[in-house]
């Protein structure tokens, strides 16, 4: 069976990783924008009986939404077998319901457009916060990468005595499993959020982090407000510098400088969002999580 790994805009380095991990073609895909704003795509490579991964880098996914149609219609009229799609950061789960009448529930509307475009999904942890699994927002079958075992890999390899703290409830997911593989203890703070840009979190105990290097991890760090909170209120708790750790650097233009000024050590982030903060490397997991989907269509 061939595979050929194709790049939607954007997710260039991403696709070529992929590809050589999963021992694959490299495909090209050519991109423009006309200049009234219309899109341009040509699948530069043979995909005529191959199986299809296209890799979206889809932090900003609406200028790229068409072309997850686009690109995934033109494989399929080019005779590709199955097309599956690799978005290691899946936009549109936070808005998982209707706050409001009318409201569009974006999450529902984008998980059906996908599935009617690609075979399967494979994704690092998207935010299932009132879903308790991606089936109820994708039909097609659909993989969920955990980034904590190559968060755990890199605070094994770069921290020593860390004590891992998730901001707010919700980060438990992470922070507890990221926690439990490396042997350390974790603490989840609370958090309160009062708008868009302002959030505010309890004190943690401050005995658990005893001679111990305090690392948050958080899914998503967006605006950053929710980190800087967290990084101000383990700083006057604990006395150190806490290391942020992202999944997914969304990173508002102002983030980084809130978390800077917050008094962070250092911000890193997994691979999903393509960032000059990626220092851990989520791509042997996805390739691991890409292989026997493929081996399941041969
Ligand atoms: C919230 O539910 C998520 O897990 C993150 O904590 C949140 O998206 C971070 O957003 P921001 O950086 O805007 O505070």
């Amino acid at each position: 069976m061939s595979v050929v790994v194709l790049p939607l805009p954007g997710a260039e380095a991403q696709a070529a990783s992929l590809a050589q991990l999963l021992d694959a073609t490299a495909g090209s895909l050519e991109f423009r924008r006309f200049p009234d704003g219309e899109s341009y795509y040509r699948i530069a490579s043979d995909v005529s009986d191959c199986d299809v991964v296209v890799v979206g880098a889809l932090r900003d996914p609406d200028p790229l939404a068409l072309g997850l149609w686009y690109v995934a219609d033109t494989a399929r009229e080019m005779g590709a077998r199955r097309i599956g799609l690799v978005a290691p950061y899946l936009p549109y789960m936070r808005q998982d319901a209707r706050f409001r009448d009318g409201e569009a529930v974006t999450s529902r509307s984008f998980g059906r457009f996908v599935s009617q475009a690609f075979d399967w999904l494979v994704t690092v942890d998207p935010h299932l916060h009132r879903y308790p699994t991606l089936d109820i927002v994708y039909s097609i079958p659909s993989v969920v990468v955990p980034s904590a075992p190559a968060i755990a890999r890199w605070l094994q390899a770069n921290v020593t005595r860390p004590v891992v703290i998730g901001p707010d409830s919700e980060s438990e997911q992470w922070a507890g499993d990221v926690a439990r593989r490396v042997g350390c203890p974790s603490q989840v703070l609370t958090k309160t959020r009062l708008g868009d840009r302002h959030v505010e979190i309890s004190l943690p105990e401050p005995g658990l982090a005893e001679g111990r290097q305090p690392v948050l991890v958080d899914d998503i760090i967006s605006s950053g407000h929710t980190m800087a909170e967290a990084v101000r209120h383990v700083r006057s708790a604990f006395g150190a510098a806490p290391l942020c750790v992202g999944v997914h650097a969304l990173f508002a233009p102002e983030a980084r400088r809130l978390l800077l000024d917050a008094g962070a050590s250092q911000v890193l982030t997994c691979n999903t969002v393509p960032d000059a903060s990626n220092a851990v490397d989520v791509l042997p997991d996805i390739a691991a999580a890409v292989r026997p989907l493929l081996q399941a269509g041969a």
